[in-house]
């Protein structure tokens, strides 16, 4: 246990994770004069915040506007974005900027003016970005140091085991599993905010870090909040793929600075696919290279941006240029073997713009939320963005103790209890049993193969540990099966296609189907 203050037994505000949500609510609720504890199961800059390449999209350039970045934000989410939590991140965006730039953060400038990108579905160049591709890097160490100059209280290597509840069922407290000492830890709290990010892990190929294994999502979902969206997955076009070596991201801001794609025959194809070809929303690029792959018999497509000068590349792109060189590729003269791996999840805790959750107390920010405000599939680079929208609106509710807590679904639906008699699984099998049958591409027989054994493994997995969980892995396999549970019945629910959530029985997006899918544990 990492404690930069002995912690106290009580906080007005317990925060759960490290990435950019929850060290910016951390910072918030602390300079209104909150107690705050920061609970991470991580050293605190370890979180999948500090691997965002691309930028924090903001309307700030002089040709843009809000309501630009809120149209692209509309259309990219295929229907289902809700148009107010749209609104309130694309209206609110340039102060948070402000924000994270007093908070210690420097974005590339040129000439005195904020450098822009340019990232795929955005109809302007809005993408700010800090150290070429590092910017989750400059960020996540900006707010980590300041959290720790300004005394604010972290436990490392601890995850968050379950919530307390008072006698009214307002959720008031937390009780953590500090899984390097083996120990259990109990806080009480005036609220509790998670910010543990997606999960990305459940993919056999993903782009996040080995922390992202949707424990906020179960967490809420086993103490009885609800969770929406589950079957959107957004898997990103273009990572790294080279046998042997690691997945990595090669921004979308590669593409948005001239990159082309290829299938290993030579051919470039976007366009047939989609009238902006490269700059197709991320879903679009990510099932045509699959097809691709699949046409060619090939493991990936190719990437193609030695139309750009060296020194350029290496300043523009210098973790990427500097990755692809360790592997024997260099931007300027190779194509570069790409391809998808799943990058984002649409779906979690359902809140309101206010990061409320249905359970009084309880507040979710950044990508284990789900405001709605990215719909079907987001746009490019409005991630880093929402965290920080709606996390500065959550400590804004917490401030005013207000928290009611948002109304339940009518119709929430939840996972029915099921027997074992199978192995536990390990966490690779979880992982290949997603990609394989819970992918890019989806069918009914595949989905409800997932449905079953996913039931299955999670029912022995229970048995198993009846006595308690012992250790993080065990405690990131409980989420794993819970969000691939939770994720692989939704997408067998949804019977059509509709933004990242493709089925191949259904190609189309139906009517009816405008609409959530929304579960709760009874
Ligand atoms: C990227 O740099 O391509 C990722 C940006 C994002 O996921 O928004």
């Amino acid at each position: 246990m990492t404690s930069h203050q002995p912690p106290q037994a009580r906080y007005d505000v317990v925060v759960v994770g490290s990435g950019i949500a929850g060290l910016y609510a951390a910072l918030q609720a602390h300079e209104h004069g909150s107690s705050v504890l920061v609970v991470t199961k991580g050293s605190i800059d370890e979180a999948n915040t500090r691997y965002a390449q691309g930028g924090i999209a903001a309307a700030v350039g002089p040709e843009d506007s809000a309501e630009s970045h809120w149209q692209d934000t509309m259309d990219a989410g295929a229907g289902l974005v809700d148009e107010e939590a749209a609104h309130v991140l694309t209206s609110e965006a340039a102060d948070r900027i402000a924000d994270l730039v007093r908070y210690g953060v420097r974005f590339d400038a040129s000439d005195g003016e904020v450098s822009l990108g340019r990232e795929a579905a955005h109809s302007h160049s809005r993408i700010l970005h800090a150290g070429g591709d590092a910017t989750g890097l400059e960020i996540e160490l900006s707010l980590a140091g300041l959290a720790q100059r300004e005394g604010v209280t972290v436990i490392e290597h601890a995850l968050a085991d379950g919530l307390l509840r008072d006698s009214a069922g307002r959720v008031s407290g937390i009780d953590v599993f500090d899984w390097r000492g083996s120990i259990g830890l109990r806080f009480e709290a005036g609220a509790v905010v998670l910010a543990t990010g997606g999960a990305g892990q459940l993919y056999r190929y993903t782009t996040n870090p080995p922390v992202a294994t949707g424990d906020g999502i179960a967490l809420a979902y086993r103490s009885g909040a609800e969770v929406m969206d589950l079957e959107f997955t957004q898997f990103h076009p273009t990572a790294l793929r080279l046998p042997g070596v690691p997945v990595f991201l090669i921004s979308e801001a590669v593409r948005g600075e001239g990159a082309l794609l290829y299938n290993t025959r030579g051919e470039r194809f976007m366009p047939k696919y989609h009238p902006l070809a490269e700059l197709a929303p991320r879903d679009v690029v990510a099932r045509a290279a699959t097809r691709e792959m699949a046409e060619t018999g090939s493991d990936h497509v190719l990437l193609d941006i030695t139309t750009r000068d060296e020194d350029w590349l290496a300043a523009r792109f210098p973790q990427i240029y500097r990755t692809c060189l360790d592997v024997g590729l260099n931007l300027a003269h190779d194509r570069i073997p790409v391809s998808p791996a799943s990058h984002y999840t649409m779906g979690g805790v359902r809140t309101n713009i206010w990061g409320e959750t249905t359970l009084p107390g309880l507040y979710a920010v950044g990508e284990v939320a789900c405001t709605s405000v990215h719909g079907a599939n987001r746009l490019a680079s409005n991630s880093l963005l929402e965290t920080v929208i709606f996390a500065k609106r959550a400590v804004q509710r917490i401030l005013e103790d207000a928290s009611g807590g948002i109304a339940p679904t009518p119709d929430a639906r939840s996972l029915p209890a099921t027997h074992d008699g199978v192995p536990v699984p390990g966490a690779d099998e979880v992982r290949a049993l997603m990609w394989d049958n819970v992918g890019i591409e989806r069918d009914g027989a595949r989905l409800r193969e997932a449905v079953d054994r996913l039931a299955h493994w999670q029912a022995a997995f229970e048995a198993a540990t009846r006595g308690g969980l012992v250790s993080r892995a065990q405690h990131e396999l409980r989420s794993l099966l819970t969000c691939g549970r939770l994720a692989a019945d939704a997408a067998l629910a949804r019977e059509e296609s509709r933004g990242a959530h493709y089925r191949l029985d259904f190609p189309e997006p139906r009517e009816e189907w405008r609409r959530h899918l929304v579960y709760r544990a009874w």
